[in-house]
């Protein structure tokens, strides 16, 4: 596989939680690869072998470095040269609207160095048109060459996993795309060095949709659970039996859990590109992604509100009361705290008076304004409660139910007389 590869330069733009494990496995599979990125202390830690993306392994990233192959770079000059690149920089929200800022400076960056027979992909999640409408002009005004004449060009959607052992970045399909016939064969040569499987579709608006259906598919259906949850818990129904019961059919259903609200960088995000896009073309709402933003936007408050209802049955008022939170990062296993709902709930907390404490062995202490705490006995005893946010398997829930007062479980992780769930 390797050999097929050798010689090819490729730039990755942006080395965050997408772009690093692709220049690792393009490494591996023999590109010469520059891991670009304008973030200057993150390629100093990467140039010192300190991998801060949890599915790429410090021994990974020095034998990158040590094959002379990958290069962690903040120079623009390095960019030149290079026969394939992939744009995987930030694609925020700014006041509900797409900010494209970042993926706007990459292709600006890129097409100074664009050369006739390079190939050009764009992996940031966005809506559709963006490779057509923004990427492709921007790389022919800033080198004089014309797409798909001169260059190609391509949309290829992230799914990379973090956290997920199982489905990695090279046995998950992957969907390829090009503005025309020779750029989606570019593309699709490109990824079948990288991947098991690729999955070429006709265009890259169709490419670019494809990402925004599967994340405004789990938003939506989180948002299902997550309302039934809060109906459910009304009506003194236990929905976690009726979502075990529902998902032993074995077609037509998938199982989706209600959860504090969610967060990272996608579900939070991607359906509102979605929705403006619609509002902005058609002129409609776009209801679903709406619906949902409302409910899961919602999830926060009502773990709140569930909290001082419970304290309240126990003779006690959230003033004052000290809680601990267990779990502060928007996924089971992983460091990632972006648009995480835990950090909302502790200033909601802090802000009724609570004495907020937190635990998450995947995140830094710095990541919080909060005291930081270590699961120990004497921290969950002296608690009067715990509300589990994130169920990293690393948290003791043995001792948890042995020495918690109360429990306010979100992620159905435990039972027992002193836990309630969600
Ligand atoms: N994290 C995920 O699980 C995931 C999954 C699928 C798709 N995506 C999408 O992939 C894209 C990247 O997400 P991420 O999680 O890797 O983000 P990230 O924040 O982890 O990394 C992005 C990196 O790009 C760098 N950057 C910003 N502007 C740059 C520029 N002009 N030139 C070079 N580098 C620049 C930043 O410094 C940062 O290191 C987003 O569009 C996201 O929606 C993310």
């Amino acid at each position: 596989m390797s050999a097929e590869s050798d010689g090819a330069k490729l730039v990755v733009v942006g080395q965050g939680y997408v772009g690093l494990p692709l220049a690792m496995r393009a490494v591996e599979v023999g590109f010469d690869v520059i891991g670009f990125d304008v973030d200057v202390p993150r390629i100093k830690c990467l140039a010192a072998g300190t991998s801060y993306v949890e599915d790429v392994s410090d021994d990974a990233l020095v034998r990158a470095l040590e094959s002379k192959r990958y290069e962690p770079t903040s120079d623009p000059s390095r960019l030149a040269g290079f026969d394939f690149a992939v744009i995987d920089v930030p694609t925020p929200l700014r006041d509900g609207s797409p900010n494209l800022s970042f993926v706007t400076a990459a292709a600006t960056a890129l097409s100074q160095h664009l050369k006739v027979g390079a190939t050009v992909v764009l992996e940031s999640t966005s809506y559709p048109g963006t490779t057509e409408e923004l990427v492709g002009p921007l790389l022919e005004e800033g080198s004089g060459l014309l797409a798909g004449r001169d260059f190609r060009l391509g949309y290829s959607p992230e799914r990379i996993d973090p956290g997920n052992s199982t489905w990695r970045l090279e046995n998950t399909p992957k969907v390829v795309s090009g503005i025309d016939d020779q750029s989606l064969r570019a593309v699709i040569g490109f990824y079948d060095r990288l991947v098991e499987e690729t999955v070429p579709v006709s265009g890259t608006r169709e490419a670019e949709m494809t990402k925004l259906l599967e994340n405004t598919f789990r938003h939506v259906n989180i948002a299902l659970v997550n309302e039934l949850a809060m109906f459910a818990a009304e009506l003194d129904i236990d929905i976690r039996e009726s979502i075990d019961a529902a998902s032993t059919k074995p077609f037509g259903y998938l199982r989706f859990t209600p959860g504090p609200g969610v967060g990272g960088h996608c579900l939070p995000v991607d359906p509102s590109y979605l929705s403006w896009k619609v509002r902005r073309s058609l002129g409609q709402p776009f209801r679903f992604v709406e619906l949902a933003n409302d409910v899961n936007e919602h999830m926060p408050d009502y773990v709140v509100r569930r909290l001082m209802l419970a304290l309240n049955r126990q003779g006690r008022a959230l003033m004052g009361s000290r809680i601990l939170i267990l779990g502060l990062a928007y996924k089971r296993n992983t460091g990632d705290a972006r648009e995480a709902p835990g950090a909302v709930i502790a200033q909601s907390l802090s802000a009724l008076g609570a004495e907020v404490r937190v635990a998450d062995p995947h995140l830094s202490d710095d990541a919080t304004t909060f005291p930081v705490v270590d699961v120990t006995e004497d921290e969950v005893g002296s608690a009067d409660a715990v509300i589990v946010v994130t169920d990293h398997d690393a948290f003791d829930y043995e001792l948890v139910r042995a020495h918690a007062r109360y429990v306010f479980d979100t992620r159905s992780r435990l039972d027992g007389p002193n836990v309630e769930q969600l």
